[in-house]
């Protein structure tokens, strides 16, 4: 946890923002998995954490945006509670370490919701993502469960993304420590590839030094020979020599706060030429949009630049063909690189994208383009000092894809479909970084990760200890 005036600090900002009604934060339900008892690791809410600090569930905040007051509903443990899981703080003593007076037993929530209701008062709240908390808040403000969605303020929204998107110092040294796990994740990663490895063993490796050092991964690992699936959650490919392992893999640390980072292997330590080809219009694609971001510029601009790279890039081996403008223009990169440049990163991975990826990533300057594959891109606004972003470029040959795009004679001018077919067996290449857009430029977070084709090879080239345990795959 921070220093008590920063969650105070927070509110007050928040409260600038809206002058009118209250704000109801619930903290985030246990979420079981197979019988009430038995529950995942517990992960509070993003926005709770960020204005209340407590990371445990059974809490309300409440603060007033007519009379200032704040207040913390929830309850005291009581003798069982003690017995299995230990003594803990008071309600009014979690409190004050957020700098709040005034606590009530949950209970109480409900009265001041009606009161609020009564008086014709505006209660906002962001909209909730956890099947538990729509009944909650729609048993609490007296609709349906299924429309409670509807009905979060946007207000409320907007204001968070405004005092959210910019990460403090203290934050992004947050971030930092994250990072900071993710080198060892990645570069141990890279000293497992090795033909005969079973991707699993690699993935639990890595999933396992995030929870030894911080906290569970930031989200699933995507650990696999098949990168061309972009969120490939499947562990089960034994390695072998001549493919390619992308791993996308972030951790998350007490205070939430995560990194996202991808790393593309090639097993057993060397590139093949063609592979080597392909990396590095990716590295070029990575390291000029990194190097071109800057407060001022949308984010689109960079996607843009990184789109053009791999364009110009394919171009030169002969797997595009045409003009470069126009094949920008018409999105014919899109069949190799069809996701976007990157995202907000903070305490979620895809920081804020509960709120609304529109209100996050867009506004009402820049709107979201609805061309395949750059719809998908998270973060296209403009970019401000403070915002923590992910840069992560590709190159997959997807054969479904491919075979779609040349059935419908899709962007005929600008691919060679001939010389592409002969790359269905490639997989695919992704590099990640975690940025910061510093006051007039940008700064990579973190200790440097191997990236280059020869730095990511001597690493690989390294080898951790392993010992294969019979009949386990
Ligand atoms: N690293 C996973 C994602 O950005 O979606
Ligand atoms: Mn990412």
């Amino acid at each position: 946890m921070f220093e008590k005036h920063i969650y105070s600090d927070r509110r007050n900002r928040l409260k600038k923002e809206i002058n009118e009604g209250v704000a109801l934060f619930p903290s985030n339900p246990e979420a079981t998995f197979n019988y009430p008892a038995n529950t995942y690791h517990y992960r509070q809410d993003s926005q709770f954490s960020y204005f209340f600090g407590i990371n445990r569930p059974g809490f309300a905040g409440w603060i007033d945006f007519e009379s200032g007051e704040e207040i913390l509903f929830g309850n005291d443990v009581e003798i069982d509670d003690i017995i299995w899981m230990g003594t803990q703080p008071s309600v009014a003593d979690q409190a004050l370490e957020v700098n709040i007076g005034k606590t009530l037993p949950y209970s109480k929530l409900v009265d001041f919701i009606k009161n609020a209701l009564s008086k014709g008062r505006k209660i906002h709240f962001l909209p909730p993502y956890r099947g538990e908390v729509m009944i909650e808040l729609g048993q609490l403000l007296g609709i349906s469960a299924h429309e409670v969605k509807a009905h979060a303020s946007i207000n409320l929204i907007k204001a968070v993304v405004k005092l959210k998107e910019i990460k403090d110092a203290l934050e992004v040294a947050e971030i930092e420590k994250a990072v900071e796990i993710a080198w060892l994740m990645h570069t141990t990663a890279m000293k497992m590839a090795k033909p005969g490895m079973v991707e699993q063993e690699i993935a639990g490796t890595i999933e396992g030094i995030s929870l030894a050092l911080g906290g569970p991964v930031s989200f699933p690992i995507i650990l696999s020979v098949d990168g061309q699936t972009l969120h490939n959650h499947n562990h089960h490919n034994i390695l072998t020599e001549g493919r390619m392992l992308v791993v996308d893999a972030g951790a998350e640390i007490h205070s939430l706060y995560s990194s996202d980072i991808t790393r593309t292997i090639p097993v057993g330590g060397k590139f093949s030429q063609r592979q080597k080809e392909i990396y590095e219009i990716v590295l070029k694609a990575n390291v000029e949009s990194i190097a071109a971001t800057k407060p001022g510029h949308e984010y689109r601009e960079m996607h843009m630049l990184a789109a053009r790279t791999i364009i110009e890039g394919l171009k030169g081996i002969g797997l595009m063909k045409g003009d470069v403008d126009e094949a920008l223009l018409a999105g014919a990169h899109t069949l190799f690189f069809p996701h976007g440049l990157g995202h907000m990163l903070g305490m979620d991975v895809h920081d804020l994208e509960s709120l609304g990826e529109n209100y996050v990533g867009y506004d009402e300057h820049t709107k979201r383009s609805s061309q395949f594959g750059t719809a998908y891109l998270r973060l296209g606004k403009k970019l401000k000092p403070g915002f923590v972003l992910t840069n992560e470029p590709g190159i997959y040959f997807i054969p479904a894809l491919i075979d779609k795009f040349r059935a419908e004679g899709m962007f005929k001018d600008f691919i060679n479909y001939d010389k592409v077919e002969t790359y269905k067996d490639f997989g695919g290449i992704r590099i990640e970084d975690d940025i910061l857009v510093t006051d007039t430029s940008h700064r990579i977070l973190g200790k440097p990760i191997p990236k280059t084709v020869a730095d990511v090879e001597t690493t690989a080239a390294q080898s951790r200890e392993w010992i294969k345990v019979k009949g386990v795959f």
